[in-house]
């Protein structure tokens, strides 16, 4: 493949409460590619993604997106030009319906959406919970894709997924994989995954970027970086591995 990355960054810097937590990361991802990020808990992936989402200014480095500039715009503007997040924690609206949930997500700004766009963000995420059942009462694999669905219903072409597999049973990762496979090689979207769940990686994730304490310690594929003598360390220096997240 030749085409240039869809989304990248390049050098992102981070300092927060005076503590330095990114160190010059820099990846791209192209059109319908998964990219997977993993490292130990602390690394600072959830946090480059308050920087990629447009949360959080980085220190220095740049966020490019279909070779613009898209440092300095703001979350609401990179959510307008087609950039989806999801959150760790999928954190639902209380008092609503999921009918409710999923009209927000219509008229969360213009264009309105018709509930012809919600169904079909709902169809590829096989979300089928009925409308007047209340959101907050889903399971954590119906909220993620209740959240999902609000975000494909704009058609973006670049996610940014925090660990969508947290908290899920093998089944369930099963399911969200076939789900991540529609929307990377059929809708074609670029997926920037951060996940420590394995199974997930290995099957879905192109290509894998290692972080440790702020820094990238390893790219490539996921069963090469996991041969990498300084992944290892990150990784496996507590027995279990559960170091890994
Ligand atoms: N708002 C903040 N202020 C200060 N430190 C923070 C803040 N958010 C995260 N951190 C610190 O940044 C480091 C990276 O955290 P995080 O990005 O959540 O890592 P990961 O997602 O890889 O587990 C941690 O040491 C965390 O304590
Ligand atoms: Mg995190």
């Amino acid at each position: 493949m030749t085409a240039s990355p869809l989304f990248s960054c390049v050098d992102i810097t981070l300092d927060l409460g005076g503590r330095s937590i990114l160190r010059g990361i820099s990846f791209g991802v192209k059109s319908g590619e998964v990219m997977g990020i993993i490292g130990p808990n602390g690394a600072g992936k959830t946090s480059l993604f308050e920087v990629l989402s447009g949360r959080i200014s980085p220190k220095a480095g740049k966020v490019s997106f279909a070779g613009r500039d898209i440092t300095a715009l703001p979350l609401h503007k990179r959510a307008r030009l087609g950039i989806g997040r999801t959150y760790q924690t999928p954190i639902v609206p209380e008092d609503m319906t999921v009918a409710q949930v999923l009209k927000a997500a219509r008229q969360a700004y213009k264009p309105y959406l018709t509930p012809d766009d919600s169904e079909w963000g709902a169809g590829l995420v096989d979300f089928r919970i009925p409308g007047a059942m209340m959101a907050d009462r889903l399971d954590t694999l119906n909220r993620r894709k209740l959240l999902i669905a609000c975000l494909l219903m704009r058609r973006p072409s670049v996610l940014l997924m925090d660990e969508p597999a947290a908290g899920l049973i093998n089944s369930e990762i099963d399911e969200l994989d076939d789900i991540m496979r529609v929307l990377a090689k059929e809708l074609n979207i670029a997926i920037v995954l951060i996940e420590h769940r394995m199974e997930l990686l290995d099957t879905i994730a192109d290509r894998v970027l290692v972080m440790d304490a702020g820094e990238t310690i390893a790219e490539g594929s996921f069963a090469e970086t996991l041969k990498n003598p300084r992944v290892k360390a990150a990784y496996f220096e507590t027995e279990s591995g559960e170091g890994l997240h």
